[in-house]
């Protein structure tokens, strides 16, 4: 089968078709005829070998996590889930005409293969961190990088909690991160003193890593009350770093049941061949993805 594999760590341009063998399910995963996969930030740090300290792999390596398609084999003792019905899901080496997943469900009426790959990781991530920073129905929430996959999640269920949401993104942003329900604010430097005249801020959210902690602590007053996905300083000023805890069965769940009532869309950004994947990581790693960028198998 046709997969994206990397020889070594380097920019995208290391990322090169190759023919491998078709993987086997393991117990309790499936394999998938991936029909789309979704790009995510994780996907070109791996490539970098930014994680190769604490998780080395050996080279070459597949890339991808995030991925939708049709099942094609069932591992032992997985039950619910039979070869032919479309899933969406998270797994490993998903840039591949056929990947394992180890969580998925099913793809919600109406949405395309393309669309559903980029929901799975971006999910997860918002509901652990909207989880984690503790933010309750009626409080105001400020989100730093509001219009990025992850920041498109956090807006969408916050406001479906109930939670009222101030997002930083850029000119181009303002309209769409306002058209998630959000009060939307440019990051130029006086977005703190901007977002402060709004009212009070119970609970921000780093989304972006763009060095803001020192400010979201400010317009807060409590580190317990920060949450960064993306910012290593944070132990620094007392802040949880979120980097693990997910649950995903429960994230595509509660996916599927947003979007079924129409209160979760994460809008392609734009959609590459599977070829195509160094050009996909190139404008991912440029910074100003809205919602997420998708490969088609
Ligand atoms: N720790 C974890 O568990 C975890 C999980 C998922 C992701 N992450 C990390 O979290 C980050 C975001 O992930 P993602 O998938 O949402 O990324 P993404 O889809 O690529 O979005 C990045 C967003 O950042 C915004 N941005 C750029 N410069 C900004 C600035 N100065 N201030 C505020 N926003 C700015 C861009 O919006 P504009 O175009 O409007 O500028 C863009 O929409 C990545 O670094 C990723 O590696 C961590």
């Amino acid at each position: 089968m046709k997969a994206i594999r990397f020889a070594e760590y380097g920019g995208p341009e290391v990322l090169e078709p190759a023919e491998v063998g078709v993987p086997r399910p393991g117990p309790g995963q499936i394999r998938i005829a991936v029909r789309a996969a979704g790009v995510n930030p994780h996907d070109w740090r791996v490539r970098e070998g930014q994680f190769r300290r604490v998780r080395p792999i050996p080279l070459p390596a597949g890339v991808g996590q995030d991925a939708a398609g049709v099942v094609d084999e069932v591992g032992d003792g997985v039950v619910g889930i039979e070869v032919g019905e479309p899933v969406f899901g998270r797994g490993s080496n998903t840039y591949a005409e056929f990947a394992v997943l180890s969580s998925w469900a099913r793809i919600p009426e109406g949405l395309s293969f393309a669309e559903a790959a980029g929901y799975p990781s971006v999910v997860e991530t918002a509901l652990r961190v909207i989880r984690l920073v503790g933010v309750r129905p009626g409080q105001t929430l400020l989100v730093s990088g509001a219009a990025g996959g992850v920041g498109s999640a956090v807006l969408q269920i916050a406001r479906d909690r109930g939670i009222k949401v101030i997002g930083t993104a850029g000119p181009a942003n303002q309209d769409y991160v306002r058209s998630l329900g959000a009060t939307a604010l440019t990051y130029d430097a006086s977005w703190p003193d901007r977002a402060r005249r709004l009212g009070p801020i119970d609970a921000a959210l780093d989304l972006n890593g763009t060095g803001v902690l020192r400010e979201l602590l400010d317009l807060t007053g409590n580190p317990d009350t920060v949450v960064t996905i993306a910012d290593l300083e944070a132990s620094l000023l007392g802040i949880r770093f979120a980097g693990v805890g997910g649950n995903m069965p429960e994230a595509l769940a509660e996916a599927a049941e947003l979007i079924a009532r129409g209160k979760l869309h994460i809008p392609i950004a734009r959609s590459y061949p599977l070829a195509e994947a160094a050009s996909a990581h190139a404008d991912s790693q440029a910074g100003h993805t809205r919602g997420r960028r998708v490969l088609l198998v």
